[in-house]
C-alpha cells in the first residue's frame, strides 16, 4: 500500500492511474476504522481497478466542543487493516495539506444541511461538503462508497456531486451491526459498558417502529409519539434530539401528516434517530419501503 500525504503527489499519481485506463475507487474516512469501513473497502476493490482510502480528521466539521481533539485516532491499526485489505493507496493529508494558510472557499448544500443532525450541529455539512469536494477532486474516483448510517451525509454528498458537476457515482453501502443491532460507530469506544448496553435501545426502537408501522399502520405522528416514549424511557439517553419519520428525499419530518403508510403517496419513508447518551451523540436510520404496502389491510 503506498501512502501519501501530499495533494498535489496525489493528483498526480491518480492522473497516471487513470492516463493507464484503470478506475479508481474511493473511501473517505476519518480513520478509527471498524467493520462498516472494512466493507466499504471490500465493495470498493470489487467494483475498482484502484483502490484509494483516505484519512483526515476534518476539523471544519467539528463544533466547539472539543469533540474533535477526542475524536479517536489509531492511525497504526487502521493502516495495518487497510493494507491487509488489500488497498492500494492511502491518502493521509495533514491539515495544513487540506486548509493552507488563506483558505477561503467552502461548499454548502442549502437545505438539507439544515435539516435533522444539521439543527443539532451547525456548520457540520459544510465542513463534510466542503472537505468531500476537495477529497473528490484531489482522487477523481469513478465511484465513492458511504455508509447508510450516515444517511444525511449521504444525501447531501450525492446533491453536491450533481449540482458541481463531478465525475463520480455516489454508492450507499448498508450499515454494518454488531451483534446485538447497534450500528457500528468510531464514537461507539466512547461509551462505558452501561452506556454501551443502553444503546441497544436505538436500533430496537426503529426496528419496532418499523413493524408498527407496516402492520398495524399507525400514523406518522404516533409512530414518533411511541419512538420518542421508548427512547426517553432509557434512563441512559440524557437527550432525544430526534426520532420520527422522514421524507427520504427531502428529508422533511413527516410525522404532522396525519397518515399511515398505506396512505402515504412516496415510495418510501425513512425511521431516523439521533440520541445523547452521556457526553456521545449516537444516530441511526432504517428504511421502510412502501412498494407492496399499498393497497393492503
Ligand atoms: O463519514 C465520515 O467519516 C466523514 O464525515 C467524511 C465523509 C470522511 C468527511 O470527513
Amino acid at each position: 500500500m503506498e501512502v501519501i500525504g501530499n495533494p498535489g503527489v496525489m493528483q498526480q499519481t491518480v492522473k497516471e492511474y487513470l492516463q493507464r485506463g484503470n478506475s479508481i475507487g474511493f473511501v473517505p474516512t476519518m480513520g478509527a476504522l471498524h467493520e462498516g469501513h472494512l466493507s466499504l473497502v471490500r465493495r470498493c476493490r470489487e467494483e475498482n481497478d484502484i483502490s484509494v482510502v483516505s484519512i483526515f480528521v476534518n476539523p471544519m466539521q467539528f463544533g466547539p466542543s472539543g469533540d474533535f481533539s477526542r475524536y479517536p485516532r489509531n492511525v497504526e491499526e487502521d493502516m495495518a487493516e487497510l493494507s491487509k485489505a488489500g488497498v492500494d493507496i492511502l491518502f493521509m493529508p495533514g491539515i495544513e495539506d487540506i486548509y493552507p494558510e488563506g483558505f477561503a472557499t467552502y461548499v454548502n448544500v442549502d437545505h438539507l444541511s439544515d435539516k435533522l443532525c444539521g439543527h443539532f450541529r451547525p456548520g457540520h455539512f459544510r465542513g463534510v461538503a466542503t472537505v468531500v469536494t476537495k477529497l473528490l477532486n484531489i482522487a477523481r474516483p469513478a465511484r465513492a462508497y458511504f455508509g447508510r448510517k450516515d444517511f444525511q451525509q449521504f444525501l447531501i454528498i450525492k446533491q453536491l456531486v450533481r449540482d458541481l458537476n463531478l465525475d463520480t457515482e455516489t454508492v450507499i453501502c448498508p450499515t454494518v451491526r454488531e451483534a446485538d443491532g447497534l450500528a457500528m460507530s468510531s464514537r461507539n469506544q466512547y461509551l462505558s459498558p452501561e452506556e454501551r448496553n443502553a444503546a441497544t435501545v436505538i436500533y430496537r426502537t426503529l426496528c419496532e417502529a418499523k413493524k408498527m408501522v407496516i402492520s398495524e399502520k399507525i400514523t406518522f405522528g404516533e409512530i414518533r409519539s411511541f419512538m420518542e416514549r421508548t427512547l426517553a424511557a432509557e434512563p441512559l439517553v440524557d437527550e432525544v434530539q430526534y426520532a420520527s419519520a422522514f421524507d427520504p428525499g427531502t428529508l422533511e419530518d413527516i410525522s404532522s401528516l396525519n397518515v399511515t403508510i398505506d396512505k402515504y403517496e412516496k415510495e418510501a419513508v425513512l425511521l431516523a434517530i439521533a440520541v445523547r447518551i452521556g457526553s456521545t451523540r449516537l444516530i441511526d436510520n432504517e428504511p421502510v419501503e412502501i412498494t407492496g404496502i399499498k393497497g393492503g389491510n
